[in-house]
C-alpha cells in the first residue's frame, strides 16, 4: 500500500529558528518553502536522503497547527507515507475500516495529492498519505 515514508511533519513556533537548526546545524538541504493559506500554514521541506522533514508553522493561533501548538507545544505533528495511487490507497484504507479525515485527496505542497487518516484509527498517530506530483 505504501512505498516508503515521505516525510515527518514537525510543528514549530518559530520557522526561521527551526530552519536554522535543521539546515545549518543538522545539515539538511532546504528544498521547498510554501504558504498554504487555506490550511493556515507555512511549510518547509528539507531533504534527508530521499525522504523529508516538513516544518510547519501556523499562520495564526486559530489554524489547525496553531491549535496543535497551543495544546501540545512544538514537536512531531504527523507521519506521511508515500503512495503511487492515492485514490486506490484511500479506497483500500476505507475498505479496511480505517477512519479518514479526508475521504478525497486535496492538493498539498509542491503539487502533491494528500489526505489525512484519523489519528484515532492509527494508534494516535496523525497519518498522511502522499502521492507526489509526477
Ligand atoms: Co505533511
Amino acid at each position: 500500500m505504501f512505498a516508503r515514508v515521505d516525510h515527518i511533519g514537525v510543528a514549530v513556533e518559530d520557522l526561521d529558528a527551526a530552519i536554522a537548526l535543521y539546515e545549518q546545524t543538522l545539515g539538511m538541504e532546504l528544498v521547498h518553502r510554501e504558504t498554504v493559506t487555506e490550511q493556515g500554514v507555512e511549510a518547509v521541506l528539507l531533504d534527508v536522503g530521499e525522504n523529508h522533514v516538513e516544518l510547519l508553522a501556523p499562520l495564526g493561533p486559530d489554524t489547525p497547527v496553531g491549535k496543535y501548538l497551543a495544546k501540545k507545544g512544538p514537536g512531531i505533528h504527523h507521519v506521511a507515507y508515500q503512495t503511487t495511487d492515492i485514490e486506490q490507497t484511500l479506497s483500500a484504507l476505507k475498505a479496511a475500516g480505517i477512519r479518514l479525515i479526508d475521504e478525497t485527496p486535496r492538493i498539498g505542497i509542491r503539487g502533491s495529492k494528500v489526505a489525512f487518516v484519523h489519528p484515532g484509527a492509527v494508534g494516535s498517530v496523525l497519518t498522511e498519505v502522499v502521492e507526489p506530483a509526477h
